[in-house]
């Protein structure tokens, strides 16, 4: 039953509606990203619903329900299982991707949030038989074990450079700090990003 209310003429939990609603209304605004994905969820939550995303160039038609990431949609719909869920977080750096050229953990992202840029990831780079320098580099540096982060270190790597083509060693030990390697294999990596970067840091 709603409380009669005081002197100030407001209930108890008027104002609390009130406070959500200028919360709620506050954290969107704030939030780009969150922001456009309440503005899809309004349409979508009822059920899955079909988006465009760009992925390595090309146009694909996706099914996303609100909550879905773009991990999830880049694995188990895109068959690109590059990007890895390790921490879930972004912690690992396992699923790193670029979104228009940034690097962007894909288990963080909702796919919704995504529509409409350029999404890249190793897949896109090269492969087995046009490796780019990076991928080169880590094949002739031996910088993998059981390769699960692999990818993730490829990604930031090429971000990373593209960004400081001519970066030093200590300067590639700080751009990659975000990717973890469970096996150790940092010194192979760092090797191989100082070999990129020697050679201009392209290709
Ligand atoms: S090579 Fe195994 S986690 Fe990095």
């Amino acid at each position: 039953m709603e409380k009669t209310p005081g002197k100030t003429g407001f209930s108890r939990r008027a104002f609390l509606k009130g406070s959500s609603a200028a919360a709620a209304a506050t954290a969107l605004a704030t939030a780009p990203d969150v922001a456009e994905a309440h503005q899809v969820g309004t349409a979508v939550l009822a059920g899955p619903t079909v988006i465009v995303l760009t992925v390595n160039g090309k146009d694909h038609k996706v099914n996303v329900e609100p909550r879905t990431t773009l991990l999830e949609v880049l694995r188990y719909q895109l068959d690109l299982t590059g990007a890895k869920p390790v921490s879930g977080d972004g912690s690992s750096g396992a699923s790193t991707v670029l979104v228009d050229g940034k690097p962007m953990m894909a288990s963080t992202l909702l796919a919704v949030a995504v529509r409409g840029k350029k999404i890249e990831t190793v897949e896109g780079r090269g492969g087995e038989k046009t490796p780019d320098a990076v991928q080169k580099a880590f094949v002739q540096y031996d910088a993998q074990q059981c390769g699960f982060c692999t990818p993730g270190f490829v990604v930031a790597t090429r971000a990373f450079l593209d960004k400081n083509p001519k970066a030093t060693e200590a300067d590639i030990r700080g751009g990659l700090n975000g990717n973890i390697c469970r096996c150790g294999t940092y010194a192979n990596v760092i090797q191989a990003a100082i070999a990129v970067a020697k050679g201009g840091g392209n290709g």
